[in-house]
């Protein structure tokens, strides 16, 4: 969809998607060419502020110099092997990121729904090889809201009809509990079948719903009492975002299985990693399951300097700092448009409240224009969350965007 305000060299690239790729995705009509830390720039050369950072992908900011730099390295030396031989860095990524997150092994993947996938995978096996659960029994628990991806899989576990609505059948062994709700989930673990309990710590796409403090520490509690898995889907709230390295850190609590992907390679590489301890990881035998890519060199070079600057840089510490402040700022403005402000760190989402139910995508393009992109989710949410170094003054000076896109909104 075009908008009056796109320069001919914008709408000679939408057009251009318009006409040859798919109608999957309503993206706001701005296109991008360059990027470098907080910033992005278009086509014209315009620049803006990220408020997205790829879905939580570029926490560490666009190009970081240093992940780009190991990919260029590692690309000029060795990119895929497969996993029918050994390569020289996956040892090293495995010893790396286990004792990084403190878990026995790594399962290497590349996208989120790849690592959504594979817990479960995981999670069966461990309840018909360990748990006792009788074949094609085992139930996998999600929450009402989850969003974890678009396979068939992940469908068959959202409520959500424009994800799952026409693409049926779906994958039996899936039940859903609402979301922040410890009653519903231990009322649904009196069945013995129950393999897994699989949630987001901070429902991401849900439009950054944070669960009651002490709901992750009871989750843990139920799981351990009813001998469940904890699966933690930390693919949107892990790496920093939150203000913690993962999400499930601000209650202390450790998952049985924890689902890594997005900034795992800061926006570089699709790379996810599964990390279990091997009651759970050794389950799995040689041929059961893998991906052509998983493992691949250049993602173990990229994903080790992604994790490394993300301590480094001390962005957990910044995302906390940064997002008190912008969740502050916002609530100063006393906007009448903005219903509610919501997050951790810097995973914050405002609901927009106006009787124009375009408003936050109006919103949204009004933001453009001054110069800060975000997008929203389910309607009437936008997200905020900018990548993890960005510095005060330009909270402020995105706060002041934000301020007088909102007064637009008339
Ligand atoms: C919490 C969560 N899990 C899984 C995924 C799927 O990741 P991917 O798009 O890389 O497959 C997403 C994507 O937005 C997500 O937010």
């Amino acid at each position: 969809m075009l908008t009056q305000s796109v320069s001919a060299n914008t709408a000679a690239y939408l057009q251009l998607e318009e006409q040859y790729g798919a109608h999957n995705y309503h993206p706001l009509p701005v296109v991008l060419e360059k990027g470098a830390g907080v910033f992005l720039w278009d086509v014209d050369g315009k620049r803006y502020y990220d408020f997205l950072s790829g879905y939580s992908a570029v926490n560490q900011g666009h190009c970081h110099p240093k992940i780009i730099a190991s990919l260029i390295e590692q690309a000029q030396k060795l990119t895929l092997t497969s996993r029918a031989f050994h390569n020289n860095l996956l040892g090293e990524y495995a010893k790396f990121i286990t004792a990084y997150f403190g878990y026995e092994k790594v399962l290497p993947m590349n996208t989120g729904v790849e690592g959504g996938e594979t817990a479960i995978k995981l999670a069966r096996r461990w309840a018909y090889t360990k748990k006792g659960v009788a074949e094609n029994k085992a139930k996998i628990i999600f929450a009402e809201g989850n969003f974890w991806g678009r396979t068939l899989a992940a469908i068959s576990s959202s409520n959500d009809p424009s994800s799952y609505k026409g693409f049926g059948p779906y994958m039996p062994g899936f039940e859903l509990v609402p979301y922040n709700n410890i009653i519903a989930l231990e009322q649904a673990f009196q069945d013995k079948n129950v393999a897994a309990f699989m949630v987001e710590p901070i429902q991401g796409e849900a439009g950054v719903v944070v669960p009651d403090e002490g709901y992750l520490t009871k989750v843990r509690e139920l799981c351990t009492a009813y001998n469940v898995l904890f699966i933690a889907d930390e693919i949107q709230t892990g790496l920093a975002r939150t203000g913690k390295m993962l999400a499930c850190d601000h209650e202390n609590v450790k998952p049985d299985i924890l689902i890594l992907g997005k900034a795992l390679s800061g926006g570089v590489l699709p790379v996810s990693a599964v990390l279990a301890n091997d009651d759970v990881m050794m389950n799995i035998k040689p041929g059961e399951h893998g991906s052509t890519y998983g493992g691949n060199p250049l993602a173990c070079a990229v994903a080790t300097t992604a994790l490394t600057v993300l301590k480094d840089e001390r962005m957990a510490e910044n995302a906390a700092d940064m997002g008190a402040l912008l969740r502050t700022e916002l609530a100063a403005l006393q906007s009448p448009f903005i219903e509610t402000i919501r997050g951790k760190g810097l995973l914050n989402a405002i609901v927009i409240k106006h009787s124009n139910p375009e408003a936050a995508w109006d919103l949204c393009i009004e933001l453009k224009e001054n110069g800060l992109l975000a997008k929203p989710t389910h309607g009437d949410k936008i997200r905020f969350a900018p990548p993890l170094l960005i510095t005060k003054d330009q909270i402020i000076e995105c706060v002041d965007i934000i301020d007088r896109s909102l007064r637009k909104l008339g």
